[in-house]
C-alpha cells in the first residue's frame, strides 16, 4: 500500500479516536464558572463532561468547545469573563435572554476563534468594548435590541471576514466611523452586505467616504436616528443596494441626483427628514416596489410623470411632499400597486384613477388636498379612496363613503389544517393542527417588507410554508407554526406575532429551543425575498418540562396544573428515561463543521504532501472539466439539486461521465464533497456507481463519475423517464441494489452505511442493471463504536428509519429500512409520502395474506403488469415488511435480502445471475428528450407529514 494514503488512513482514525475524548479541563473550568453567575442554566449542564454528557447548548470539535447556543432560556446575570477564555469558540448565541445585562467585558476580544456573536434581545449595556475589532474570524455580529451606549467601535472595520453587522435598536450615539490614517472604520467592511443600525441615537453626517465601488452591501438601514448633512452622492456607488432606509433623521439638502443608478433597489425610504430641492428622479428605478418620501421639505412640483413608469411600485408613500396639480390617470394603472399615499399635499382638480390594472389596490389615501370633484366609476373595483378633507368632500351635501376615514384593517391568524381546535388548558395553545402544546412564541420583525397590502393572506402562507421548510432542513422537529396580528408599527416595520408548535409531543426541549432560536437569531432562515430583512425576538420559554418549570407571573396556575398533570408527567419522564438509557452515552460532534475539509489539500501540488491518495479515483483539472463539458453548457445540464448541478461531459477517449458541480457557498456541500470522495474511491461493485475522479480547483468542488444513462429508479417508477418496469424488471433491479448495498455493508473496506438510499439515488444503466449512488450522506462504519454510530439525523423523510430518527443511532439496518420503502415503492410506484399517507402504513394495513394477491390490488401500481401472474409478490412483500420493521433487531441484514431476492427470482423462473437483456429490445423509450439526470442531491427533500414515524400505529 501506498505509504502516504497510509498516512492518511491514520490521521483519519486518529481524528475518529480523539472524538471520543473528554471535556478539555480548562473549557470544563470555564462553563462551571459560568454555572455560578448564570442563573437558569438548562439542568444537563452537571458533570464533568460537557463535551461527552452533552450539555445543552454545548458542541465541541475534539474536545473544545466551540460553541455556545442557549438562546430564550431564560438566563439571568452578567456576561463573565470566563466565557472569553473559551479559545476555540466559534459560536455565541445567547440571544433573547431577556434578563441577561450589564457591560461586554473587553476580554470578548480574547475569542479570536469567534465567527458568530448573537446577543439579540437581551438587556446588555454599556458600550461595545472596542476589542470586538479583534475577533479576526466574525462573520456574524448581532447586538441588536439590547440598551448599549457610546459609539460604534470603529475598530469593526477590521473584521475583514463580516458579513452581517446588526447593532440596531441600542442606545449608540456618536458618528458613523470611517477610517483615517491612523484609525479603522466601516467603510473597510467591503465583504459585509448588512448594516442595521437603525433605532440608535447616531449623529452627525452620513460620511461620504463611508460608500465605495468596492462594497457588497445589500441592506443598509440607519433609520431612526439622529443624523444630519446630506445624502452621499457616494452611495450610488454601492450598486448591490436592495434596500435604503435614511428615514426618521435630520438630513437636509438635495437627494443626490445619480440615485437612480440604483437599479437593484427595491425599498427606498427617505421620510421624515428636512430634504429639500426638487424630487429625486427615480427613472430607471425598474425594480423599486416600496418608495417612502414622505415628509420633507422638497420644492412645489406637480405630480413626476417617472412614477409611472415604475413597472414593480407596490407602494408609493408621498405625504406631505408639496405635489400640486393633477394625478395623471396613467398612475393608477400600474400593475402591482396595493397602497397610494399622497395626504397633506397641494393636488387639485377632479380626481381621475382612470383605469386599475393592479388587483392588489387597496388604498389611495388622498386626505388634505384640495381635489374639488370625484365620480367613481360604475363597475370600479372596490378600493378605499379617501378624500376626507378636500373641497370635494366640504361642498357636497352627501355623505359619500371616500368622505369618511376607513383604513383597511387586515387581520390575519393562521387557520387550522382541515380540524377542529381542542380547548386547551392554560398556557396551552392549540396548534394549526389542532393539538394542544406550549408553544414557542416570539415577534417577527420586517424592517422593509417590499409590500404593503397585509390582507393577503398568500403572503402569510408562503412565510409559513419557508419557515417550516426551514426548520425541517434543520432537522428541528416542529409540527406547525402559526402567524397572526400582521402589524405596522410606527416606523413602518411589519410586526407579526409567530408561534412554534413541538411535533409529537407537547413541548420543546432545551436542545430544540436553542437551535430553533438559532435558526432565527443566525438568519439561517431566509424569509421570501419580498419580505426583504427581518429579525426576530423570541420569548424566554418556559415548558421544558411540559409545564412552567420557572416561576413566572401565573406560577399559582403552574402548580395546580403540574398536580394535574403529574400522572402524565411521570409515564413522559419513564419514556424519556427509556430514551435516555438507550442513547449512547458519549456523543460529540464530528468535527469540522464549519471548517472546509479541503483546507490543507493543495490542488496544484496534486502529488505533494497532504493531498489524499484515492484508489483509481484521479485529479481533474477544471480546464480539461469545461473542455469536456463544452464550458459546461446548458445542454449538458443534466440535473441540479440543493447540491448543485449535474453535467454530462465526454472524455477524449469517448467515454461518457456524468460530473456533479456542488454550488460554490454550501459548506455542507464541501463535506458531504469529501465523504464522498473517500469513501467512493474505496468501492468498487458493479452495483455501486463507480467514481473516476474529482476537481478542487479555482474554488470548484465537482465529483466525476461513470455516466448511468437511464436516470433514477425514481424516474422510471413515476413514468418520467419512458421506461416501463415489468413486474421481473423490478426484481431485477430490487436484487441488483440490495447487493450494492449488502457489499458496502459486508464487504467494503471499511463498511460504509449509505444513510441515504431511496429511489432517486438508485441509478439504472443501459441494461437496467441498478447502481446505488450519492454518497453525501454516508459514514463509514469504524469497529470501535460497537455496531453503530451516534450522529446527527440526515436523510430522506419518508425513507428515515424510525429508531434512527429516535435514537441518533446509525446502523446498517438503517439502511434496511430504507430499501423495504424502496422496495415498497418498487410494488406501488408510489412516493414514501403522498398526500399525508405513509407507504409502509397504507401497506400494512390494506394488506391480508389470506387473499390474493395479499389484497393489494389497490396499491400495486398497474404498469407492473398484473394481467399476468406476479410470482413471488407474496414473498416479496413479506420481505419488504421485514425490512421496515419497527426495531433494527428484528430486520434482516442485506446479505439475507439478496439471498431472498435471488430466491423470489428462481420461483419466477428466473436465473438470478443471467445479465439482464440489453435495452433496445426490453422497453419503450418514451421519446420526451433525454432524462434528467438523478446525481443531484435532494435529502431532506420533505415532501409530506413529518416524521415517518408519527404515522406509525402505535
Ligand atoms: C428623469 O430622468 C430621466 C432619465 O434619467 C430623463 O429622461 C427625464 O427627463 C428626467 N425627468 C425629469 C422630470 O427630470
Ligand atoms: C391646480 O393647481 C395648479 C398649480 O397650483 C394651478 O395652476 C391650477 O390652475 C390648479 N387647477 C385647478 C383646476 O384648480
Ligand atoms: C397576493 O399576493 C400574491 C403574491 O404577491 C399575488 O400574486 C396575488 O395576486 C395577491 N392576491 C391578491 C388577491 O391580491
Ligand atoms: C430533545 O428533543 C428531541 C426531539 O424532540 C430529542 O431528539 C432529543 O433527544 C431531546 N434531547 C434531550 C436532551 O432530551
Ligand atoms: C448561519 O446562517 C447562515 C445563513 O445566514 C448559514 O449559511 C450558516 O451556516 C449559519 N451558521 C450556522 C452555524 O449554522
Amino acid at each position: 500500500m501506498n505509504p502516504k494514503y497510509l498516512v492518511f488512513l491514520l490521521a483519519a482514525s486518529l481524528q475518529i479516536c480523539s472524538i471520543a475524548a473528554l471535556t478539555n479541563s480548562d473549557d470544563l473550568t470555564k462553563l462551571k464558572a459560568l454555572m455560578d453567575i448564570w442563573e437558569n442554566l438548562p439542568p444537563s449542564w452537571e458533570g464533568t463532561d460537557p463535551c461527552g454528557d452533552q450539555w445543552d447548548g454545548i458542541k465541541c470539535i475534539n474536545s473544545r468547545v466551540t460553541s455556545i447556543t442557549l438562546s430564550s432560556m431564560g438566563l439571568k446575570g452578567q456576561m463573565s469573563g470566563d466565557i472569553t477564555n473559551l479559545p476555540e469558540l466559534q459560536i455565541l448565541d445567547l440571544s433573547y435572554n431577556k434578563d441577561l445585562r450589564g457591560p461586554l467585558p473587553a476580554s470578548i476580544g480574547n475569542l479570536k476563534k469567534l465567527k458568530y456573536l448573537i446577543l439579540v434581545g437581551c438587556s446588555f449595556s454599556g458600550p461595545i468594548p472596542n476589542s470586538v475589532g479583534s475577533l479576526q474570524q466574525l462573520v456574524y455580529l448581532s447586538l441588536n435590541s439590547n440598551a448599549f451606549t457610546g459609539p460604534i467601535p470603529p475598530s469593526i472595520g477590521n473584521l475583514s471576514e463580516l458579513y452581517w453587522l446588526d447593532l440596531a435598536d441600542n442606545k449608540l450615539d456618536g458618528n458613523i466611523p470611517v477610517s483615517t490614517d491612523t484609525t479603522p472604520g466601516l467603510d473597510m467592511l467591503v465583504k459585509t452586505k448588512h448594516f442595521h443600525l437603525g433605532k440608535n441615537q447616531l449623529s452627525g453626517e452620513i460620511p461620504s467616504k463611508l460608500f465605495s465601488s468596492d462594497m457588497t452591501l445589500i441592506h443598509v438601514l440607519f433609520d431612526s436616528n439622529k443624523l444630519t448633512g446630506s445624502i452621499p452622492s457616494t452611495l450610488a456607488l454601492v450598486q448591490t443596494l436592495e434596500v435604503i432606509r435614511f428615514d426618521r433623521n435630520s438630513l437636509i439638502g438635495p437627494v443626490p441626483s445619480n440615485l437612480n443608478v440604483l437599479t437593484n433597489v427595491s425599498e427606498l425610504f427617505l421620510s421624515n427628514n428636512g430634504l429639500t430641492g426638487p424630487l429625486p428622479n427615480l427613472t430607471g428605478m425598474s425594480f423599486l416596489n416600496y418608495l417612502d418620501i414622505s415628509n420633507n421639505s422638497f420644492d412645489a412640483s406637480d405630480f413626476p410623470r417617472w412614477i409611472s413608469t415604475l413597472q414593480s411600485l407596490t407602494t408609493l408613500m408621498m405625504e406631505g411632499t408639496q405635489l400640486q396639480g393633477q394625478i395623471p390617470p396613467s398612475f393608477f394603472s400600474l400593475a402591482n400597486l396595493q397602497t397610494v399615499v399622497l395626504s397633506n399635499n397641494r393636488l387639485n382638480g377632479t380626481l381621475d384613477i382612470g383605469t386599475i390594472n393592479s388587483d392588489q389596490l387597496q388604498l389611495i389615501d388622498l386626505q388634505t388636498n384640495s381635489i374639488s370633484d370625484y365620480t367613481p366609476k360604475p363597475g370600479q373595483k372596490q378600493v378605499d379612496i379617501i378624500l376626507v378633507n378636500n373641497p370635494v368632500c366640504q361642498e357636497t351635501g352627501v355623505i359619500a363613503s371616500y368622505c369618511t376615514v376607513s383604513r383597511p384593517n387586515s387581520s390575519y391568524v393562521t387557520l387550522p389544517n382541515n380540524c377542529v381546535p381542542i380547548p386547551c388548558r392554560s398556557n396551552q395553545i392549540s396548534s394549526p393542527n389542532c393539538n394542544c402544546a406550549y408553544a414557542y412564541t416570539g415577534l417577527l420583525v420586517f424592517r422593509a417588507p417590499s409590500f404593503s397590502d397585509l390582507g393577503n393572506i398568500t403572503i402569510y402562507i408562503s412565510l409559513q410554508r419557508s419557515l417550516m421548510d426551514s426548520f425541517r432542513s434543520n432537522q428541528l422537529p416542529v409540527d406547525s407554526v402559526s402567524l397572526s396580528n400582521p402589524r405596522k408599527d410606527l416606523s413602518e416595520y411589519l410586526d407579526l406575532n409567530l408561534q412554534v408548535f413541538p411535533f409529537d409531543r407537547d413541548y420543546f426541549n432545551q436542545t430544540i429551543i436553542s437551535q430553533i432560536g438559532f435558526v432565527l437569531s443566525n438568519q439561517t432562515f431566509k424569509p421570501p425575498k419580498f419580505f426583504g430583512p427581518y429579525y426576530f425576538i423570541g420569548d424566554v420559554y418556559h415548558y421544558f418540562a411540559g409545564e412552567a418549570t420557572r416561576s413566572n407571573n401565573s406560577s399559582n396556575t403552574g402548580i395546580i396544573i403540574g398536580a394535574v398533570a403529574g400522572g402524565s408527567a411521570l409515564l413522559l419522564l419513564l419514556v424519556l428515561a427509556g430514551l435516555y438509557a438507550y442513547r449512547q452515552k458519549k456523543r460529540a460532534e464530528r468535527a469540522t463543521e464549519w471548517n472546509n475539509p479541503f483546507a490543507h489539500w493543495d490542488s496544484t501540488k496534486s502529488s505533494g504532501a497532504g493531498f489524499p491518495q484515492l484508489k483509481g479515483a484521479r485529479f481533474f483539472s477544471f480546464e480539461e472539466l469545461k473542455k469536456y463539458t463544452n464550458n459546461f453548457s446548458e445542454a449538458n445540464d443534466i440535473g441540479s439539486g440543493g447540491y448543485g448541478k449535474v453535467y454530462r461531459g465526454v472524455l477524449p477517449n469517448g467515454q461518457l461521465i456524468a460530473i456533479k458541480r456542488a454550488q460554490q457557498e454550501s459548506l455542507q456541500g464541501a463535506l458531504e464533497f469529501k465523504t464522498e470522495i473517500e469513501l467512493l474511491s474505496r468501492v468498487h461493485h458493479k452495483n455501486v456507481v463507480s467514481l473516476l475522479g474529482f476537481c478542487f480547483e479555482r474554488g470548484e468542488q465537482m465529483l466525476i463519475y461513470e455516466f448511468v444513462p437511464n436516470g433514477s429508479l425514481n424516474e422510471s417508477l413515476s413514468g418520467k423517464s419512458g421506461i416501463r418496469l415489468d413486474w421481473v424488471r423490478r426484481l431485477k433491479i430490487a436484487l441488483g441494489a440490495a447487493r450494492g448495498l449488502a457489499y458496502l455493508h459486508e464487504l467494503a473496506n471499511p463498511p460504509i452505511i449509505h444513510r441515504d438510499i431511496k429511489t432517486t439515488n438508485i441509478l439504472l444503466d443501459e441494461r437496467l442493471n441498478a447502481k446505488v449512488a450519492d454518497f453525501g450522506l454516508s459514514k463509514p462504519m469504524s469497529d470501535t463504536e460497537k455496531g453503530h454510530i451516534t450522529t446527527q439525523v440526515k436523510g430522506t423523510m419518508g425513507y428515515l428509519d424510525p429508531e434512527y430518527y429516535m435514537t441518533q443511532q446509525l446502523t446498517e439496518k438503517s439502511d434496511v429500512y430504507s430499501f423495504g420503502v424502496v422496495m415498497l415503492e418498487l410494488l406501488t410506484a408510489r412516493k414514501p409520502i403522498e398526500r399525508g399517507k405513509y407507504i409502509v402504513r397504507e401497506v400494512r394495513m390494506a394488506m391480508d395474506r389470506t387473499k390474493d394477491l395479499y389484497n393489494l390490488h389497490e396499491l400495486l401500481d398497474p404498469s407492473i403488469g398484473l394481467q399476468t401472474t406476479l410470482k413471488g409478490l407474496d414473498k416479496f412483500v413479506d420481505l419488504a415488511m421485514e425490512c421496515v420493521k419497527e426495531s433494527g433487531a428484528d430486520r434482516p441484514i442485506m446479505g439475507d435480502v439478496v439471498k431472498e431476492i435471488e430466491n423470489i427470482l428462481q420461483l419466477a423462473g428466473l436465473n438470478p445471475n443471467a445479465e439482464s437483456a440489453s435495452t433496445s429490445a426490453s422497453y419503450e423509450e418514451a421519446g420526451k428528450g433525454s432524462p434528467r439526470h438523478p446525481y443531484s442531491k435532494d435529502a431532506f427533500d420533505y415532501s409530506g407529514a413529518f416524521p415517518p414515524s408519527k404515522l406509525e400505529p402505535q
